[in-house]
């Protein structure tokens, strides 16, 4: 190396001129301007613009002419101010320009697949599988800038706590957590394999077994699930659990410390205290275990008021323990007849029986295909409780409470993005609180735990476990950020009675596997609760992304895949053979 950079790209400014400067960087654009050649030097902290004159230097003009975009190359020059009117107000450096004296070719760049100084619409799928120059864009720097801020603000915070941040292994037994696995075939015993971890629960609880106490990691995990914008199989949890503590204690000292690593961060105010809703409120209010309370729509429950309604189709759906619920969109009624049924025929794909609309005209007149079936006092009702006005819309919805929720649910987060509702909104953070324990699945016909086994029930509910599953309710709490959840935790069984009885009642199969932590539950086990939070989540909704992929360096695509490495690939027949292993 000829040049040995000393000064960074991004931070000349016009005190700078008249400096003797050594840069290096990227080219990001070269361009011809009456005989000169202008070019964009970037390094991580900006760009600064490095001009050629072949009437200076015939040379060093033919050689920069021949730097292809993307190119590494070192500069060595002076620093001077542009003459007026040349300058450039929205770049930083936008007042100076280097003259160059000497320069250096690192390494040039073949011809590229995209041009990476304008890739925000090329397609994600190309830059994956060229994501080392998709990383060279500003916004993807920045992106994992701040999620590295973030992390570093973690770390500040439960040090100064007296947290320990442990490690806990990757290559686990396979749990009862709820996911899918990834497994890992062991070359050692044929035909036994380790379990990636899809997170350190089991191992956070026994640290405090162990006598941690106040226990974090910024942890990876490790999930065989479907991808989705806000998921992908490997992600980064940040774990804590707590000793001798109760619901409260957790809470609070989450909140605390999102709140201030938020500001630290991102310069954002999350407004605090977090408000906290029970999951019961929350799925009749907002039909959604994660709403997004930036929209200022509220489900309203309307069965009293249709309790002896003459609608046919109301009536039956209550006499069968059913429910009558409906939504007011402000302004809905400027949706066309067209949206308007598309939005029952989603309702109906979406399991509802159907979803009736009603646009109010003037108080107390509604334009709507069953009107007419409604009474002048239900009608009244409706209005008063809806509190409608004229040009608003309301959609009725009558079926049973988990579908009128899921449904209208919904169609409140369509209405919210069909009329803009939460742009520009401030920041929504929530608890949910006061979780049952369980959910009745209705294709598998059987009880699913809401969280994982480890989660303790409310002591008062715990001679219904076995009778009367549905009513347990879980010592846990979820964060819910802009209809995001960011986070999940709970109080946890400390009783090796209590668990076993537990995973029994989920119907949790091998049991016996877990017998090693059943009886470490048995050696003096301290109260203990903790959380996770989805680190990813939280940086995309900072970084104002719409997918975790643009907040990870090196995320996977649909299927898993890594579009630059080509994995998950098949292996030599030899590593098969080791492995014991053969595909049928
Ligand atoms: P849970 O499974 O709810 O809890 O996970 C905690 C948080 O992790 C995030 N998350 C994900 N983010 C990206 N991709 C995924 N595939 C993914 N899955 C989950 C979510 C979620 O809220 N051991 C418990 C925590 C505890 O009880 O302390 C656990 O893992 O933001």
């Amino acid at each position: 190396m000829k040049i040995h950079r000393d000064t960074a790209c991004g931070e000349l400014t016009a005190a700078d001129a008249g400096r003797e400067v050594a840069l290096g960087g990227w080219v990001e654009s070269a361009r011809d301007h009456g005989g000169l050649l202008f070019v964009d030097l970037r390094d991580r902290t900006g760009v600064v613009q490095v001009v050629f004159d072949p009437g200076k230097d015939q040379e060093l003009f033919r050689t920069a002419e021949g730097w292809r975009s993307e190119s590494a190359v070192g500069v060595r020059g002076t620093v001077r101010r542009r003459l007026p009117g040349n300058e450039n107000p929205r770049l930083r450096t936008g007042e100076v320009e280097v003259v160059p004296s000497e320069i250096e070719t690192y390494s040039v760049a073949r011809p590229l697949p995209f041009d990476v100084a304008h890739a925000d619409a090329v397609d994600e799928a190309l830059r994956l599988r060229y994501r080392y120059l998709d990383l060279r864009r500003s916004r993807m720097l920045e992106n994992l800038r701040l999620r590295h801020r973030l992390f570093h603000a973690i770390r500040q915070f439960y040090t100064a706590e007296g947290f320990v941040e442990v490690e806990t292994p990757f290559l686990t037994k396979s749990t009862p957590e709820g996911s899918r696995e990834y497994l890992v075939p062991n070359r050692q015993e044929p035909g036994t394999f380790f379990a990636l971890a899809q997170s350190p629960q089991i191992y956070k609880q026994l640290l405090m077994i162990g006598g941690l106490e106040r226990y974090f990691q910024i942890a990876r995990c490790f999930r065989d699930e479907d991808m989705r914008a806000d998921r992908q199989p490997e992600f980064t949890q940040l774990d804590v659990e707590m000793s001798f503590v109760e619901e409260e204690d957790v809470v609070a000292s989450t909140e605390r410390m999102l709140v201030e690593t938020v500001r630290d961060a991102a310069g954002i105010e999350l407004p605090h205290p977090f408000p906290r809703i029970t999951h019961a409120a929350a799925m009749l209010k907002y039909g959604s275990d994660k709403p997004d309370l930036r929209l200022p729509l509220e489900i309203v429950d309307l069965s009293a008021a249709f309790g002896k309604t003459g609608f046919e189709a109301f009536a039956r759906t209550l006499a069968a323990g059913g429910v009558v619920r409906g939504l007011r969109v402000p302004g809905g009624g400027a949706l066309s007849r067209r949206e308007l049924d598309g939005l029952a025929e989603e309702a109906r794909r979406r399991g509802a029986q159907g979803m009736a609309w009603l646009v109010a005209e003037a108080p107390g007149s509604f334009r709507s295909p069953i009107a007419k079936f409604l009474s002048e006092a239900e009608l009244e009702a409706l209005a008063r409780e809806t509190g409608v006005e004229a040009g608003d819309l309301i959609l009725l919805l009558a079926d049973q409470p988990a579908v009128a929720a899921a449904v209208l649910g919904w169609a409140r987060l369509w209405a919210g993005e069909r009329f803009h509702l939460a742009d520009g909104a401030p920041w929504h953070p929530c608890w949910i609180t006061d979780w049952p324990m369980f959910e009745w699945d209705e294709e598998e016909g059987r009880w699913y735990a809401t969280q994982h086994p480890f989660t303790m029930p409310r002591e008062e509910d715990l001679p219904l476990l076995e009778r009367e599953p549905a009513r347990v309710r879980a010592m846990k709490y979820d964060l819910v950020l802009n209809g995001y959840e960011i986070g999940g935790g709970s109080i946890r069984i400390a009783s090796s009675e209590v668990q076993n009885r537990v995973l029994k009642a989920m119907g949790v199969e091998g049991v016996e596997r877990f017998g090693f932590f059943i009886e470490a539950l048995q050696y003096g086990t301290p109260p203990h609760g903790g959380i996770a939070l989805g680190l990813d989540r939280i940086v995309m909704l900072l970084a104002g992304a719409s997918s975790i992929r643009d907040i990870i360096a090196f995320p996977k695509a649909a299927r898993a895949a890594d579009l630059m490495t080509g994995a998950p690939a098949a292996v030599t027949p030899a590593q098969m053979r080791e492995l014991h292993l053969r595909v049928t």
